[in-house]
């Protein structure tokens, strides 16, 4: 993958200290840092590391002033069809249009990639991100019950499948 693919593609000014790049992999401990401060059940350093080398991409939203890695979005591709896998934004940092500006780049690389659709899971509470989804053409495609777990309790819940058509 062209390394420089999205840089300064999206010329944001509300968002002029926060640029994306590729993933590195000294970019890891940032990541499981933001997975585990957002995520219900995150992936493990392990599960985060292999996808460097199996997922087409992956890219990280970093704060120039304060050099930092403050998001990541994960995408494997299977031609014509994608899955955003995984997709997070350090708490301190969200609702400043961080996630859409990593969206975005996706979706051009995507188009690039003549990708027809990109399908993800989303838990049934995370309305938060449901509204950004469906802020971005995603519409629901399937329903999983009880498919994540919700705290150690055993208690699940459902798992929204949507998908957006290009
Ligand atoms: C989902 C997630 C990645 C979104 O990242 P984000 O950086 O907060 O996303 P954005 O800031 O682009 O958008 C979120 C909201 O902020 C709003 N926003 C965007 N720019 C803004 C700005 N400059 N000022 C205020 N609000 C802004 C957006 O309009 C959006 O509002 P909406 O929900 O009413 O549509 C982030 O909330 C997160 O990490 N959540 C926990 C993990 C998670 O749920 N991951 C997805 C699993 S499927």
């Amino acid at each position: 993958m062209n390394k420089q693919f999205g840089i300064n593609a999206l010329p944001d000014n509300t968002l002029k200290q926060i640029f994306l790049r590729k993933v590195e992999k000294q970019d890891l401990s940032a990541i499981v840092t933001i997975e585990n401060q957002v995520q219900i059940t995150p992936w493990s350093y392990s599960v985060l590391e292999l996808s460097i080398l199996t997922d087409e991409f992956y890219w990280v939203a970093v704060d120039q002033d304060q050099n930092k890695v403050v998001g990541f979005l994960i995408c494997a591709i299977y031609s014509p069809d994608a899955d955003l896998t995984n997709f997070g934004v350090a708490c301190e940092y969200q609702n400043q249009g961080i996630g859409s500006k990593l969206l975005n780049n996706l979706w051009l690389y995507l188009k690039s990639k003549q990708i027809e659709k990109v399908t993800l899971e989303v838990r049934v509470s995370n309305s938060g991100a449901i509204k950004l989804y469906q802020r971005n053409n995603f519409v629901v495609v399937g329903k999983r019950k009880k498919y994540y777990r919700k705290n150690l309790d055993n208690e699940y819940e459902d798992c929204l499948i949507m998908t957006k058509y290009f």
